[in-house]
């Protein structure tokens, strides 16, 4: 059976599917640490000082909308994703919060970009490139359309360590490659950003690790899995009975208390050299 990543397609998917997508986003964008892991790399970007920032595979608008909350931050960001109803949605709740001004969005490709070179300050790419068949080109486009010397912000789970708990530790292991396979395009790409940095002809600035694991109960990971048991029958590796038994099954362990569940992340911040 043909198999995809539900947050490749988000072009096609339907509206049901596409409100799953677009609460697990709102959910995870409120949560504390992903809102630090967040500003720890605008911070390192000085995103403050960018005029404009664009934002690229912005689904509802969580990075964008960190930035305009900023005190510091007086720029404009303008969002593009490859879904015109997470564009429509991500301007909407841009308004509802008052940065209809600073915040606008549009639908388009992040790997083919109608847009000038040299036309940003800096660009972010917030768990984009887990979900491009051809991150390098997303990341050629942001060296393109980033001024010299611009940041380049990215950030993605390296969800070749994403992993939940089962009291038999064979399942668990089937469970885990089964919810990577069908939410994940990508599972290494962090581990590939060096080289790929690299082939874009950016300077590496500074990277930073991070790990989310909850135990006992889970919390950050309760909307994520939520949504997983919607999308990963959508992706056509897993029918809808066999996502259920996985997810329900965590959630029961969450219940009794048992809970295990951990996915490492990492942003990387590069620069346009002056001289290209
Ligand atoms: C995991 S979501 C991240 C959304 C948002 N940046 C956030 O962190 O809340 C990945 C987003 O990338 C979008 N996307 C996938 N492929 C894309 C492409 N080729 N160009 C632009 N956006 C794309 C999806 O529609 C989805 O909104």
């Amino acid at each position: 059976m043909a198999t995809f990543d539900a947050y490749a397609i988000t072009d096609t998917l339907n509206d049901n599917l596409l409100n799953v997508v677009a609460n697990r986003l709102e959910a995870r964008g409120k949560h504390p640490f992903f809102n630090q892991m967040l500003n720890e790399y605008l911070d390192i970007m000085d995103i403050d000082s960018a005029q404009s920032v664009l934002d690229l595979g912005c689904g509802t608008g969580v990075a964008a909308r960190a930035i305009a909350r900023r005190s510091g931050f007086k720029g404009k960001v303008l969002g593009i994703d490859i879904s015109a109803f997470l564009a429509k949605l991500a301007a909407q709740l841009a308004k509802e919060e008052g940065y209809e001004d600073s915040l606008s969005f549009k639908a388009g490709d992040s790997r083919s970009l109608e847009l000038a070179d040299s036309s940003f300050d800096a660009v972010v790419l917030h768990t984009l490139v887990s979900h491009l068949d051809n991150p390098l080109a997303a990341l050629l486009e942001a060296a393109r359309v980033v001024k010299p010397g611009g940041m380049i912000g990215i950030f993605d789970g390296d969800y070749a360590s994403l992993t939940f708990s089962h009291e038999d530790p064979t399942q668990g292991q089937q469970n885990d490659q089964i919810i990577v396979e069908s939410v994940v395009t990508q599972p290494r790409i962090m581990r590939q950003l060096p080289r790929l940095l690299k082939q874009a002809k950016l300077e590496f600035v500074a990277s930073k690790p991070y790990v989310l694991t909850e135990v006992g109960k889970s919390d950050f990971w309760t909307p994520a899995l939520n949504s997983f048991e919607k999308l990963m029958p959508a992706s056509g590796s897993v029918s809808e009975a066999r996502a259920t038994e996985i997810i329900q099954g965590i959630f029961a362990d969450s219940e009794k208390g048992v809970f295990f569940g951990s996915s490492n992340y990492y942003s990387y911040i590069a620069k346009r050299p002056i001289s290209t």
